[in-house]
């Protein structure tokens, strides 16, 4: 697929305002300012498609994003987390968030960031107990990886496999910067899996 033809669809609060549930979709989930709208814009090779912010809880909809025809589709998804948002707030993104994972049945799969400096949180091993339980496939994308020096980020890289080896080929990880644009081509080829 061509990820640099990505557009925007539309952003939708809700499972039941998102576009017809056809084809087959890929969510960026992960924690609040892991860096998922930056790797969509990296991905895509824009510099503003899925909007960016210091401030975590800058993503607060379901966003899709076509690639290439309708029927391709990649979702920016609200970070969970320690958005500075009210309680309540935060409970109704959990909600729709949960009924988007468990009712898109175009849903293809899951790439959940990780900060690799704080990698496998509470919520990310919630993330990968429910996708284990829906058999769907996770690609980890270990963001921010030019904030370690090339070794560490290499021994992170294996530790967090090897933490994970349980699930075998349904959890892949690879490393990942939107800084220094490295490992585009490694998140392409999963995807397009
Ligand atoms: P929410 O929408 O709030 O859940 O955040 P997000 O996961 O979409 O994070 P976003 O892409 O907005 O990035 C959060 C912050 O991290 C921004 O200040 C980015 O510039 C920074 N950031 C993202 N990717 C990288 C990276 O590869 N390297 C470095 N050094 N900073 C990054
Ligand atoms: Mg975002």
């Amino acid at each position: 697929l061509a990820y640099q033809h990505t557009r925007f669809i539309m952003s939708a609060p809700t499972l039941a305002h998102c576009p017809a549930d056809t084809g087959a979709e890929v969510a960026f989930a992960g924690r609040s300012n892991a860096g998922k709208s930056s790797a969509i814009n990296t991905l895509t090779r824009q510099k503003a498609l899925a909007r960016t912010s210091k401030t975590p809880g800058r993503t607060q909809l379901i966003n899709l994003f076509a690639v290439g025809d309708d029927d391709h589709r990649i979702v920016d998804l609200p970070g969970y987390g320690f958005a500075k948002v009210p309680e309540e707030v935060k409970r109704k993104w959990q909600h729709h968030l949960s009924e988007y994972l468990h009712g898109r049945q175009s849903l293809r799969g899951i790439v959940l960031m990780m900060d690799i400096r704080h990698p496998l949180t509470e919520f990310d091993q919630q993330m990968l107990a429910w996708a284990d339980e829906a058999d769907m496939p996770v690609h980890i994308l270990l963001t921010k990886s030019d904030k370690l020096k090339r070794g560490a980020a290499k021994n992170e890289l294996l530790r967090v496999r090897r933490a994970l080896h349980e699930w075998e080929d349904m959890v892949t990880v690879q490393l990942f910067s939107s800084h220094t644009k490295s490992g585009i081509d490694e998140l392409e080829k999963r995807l397009n899996q």
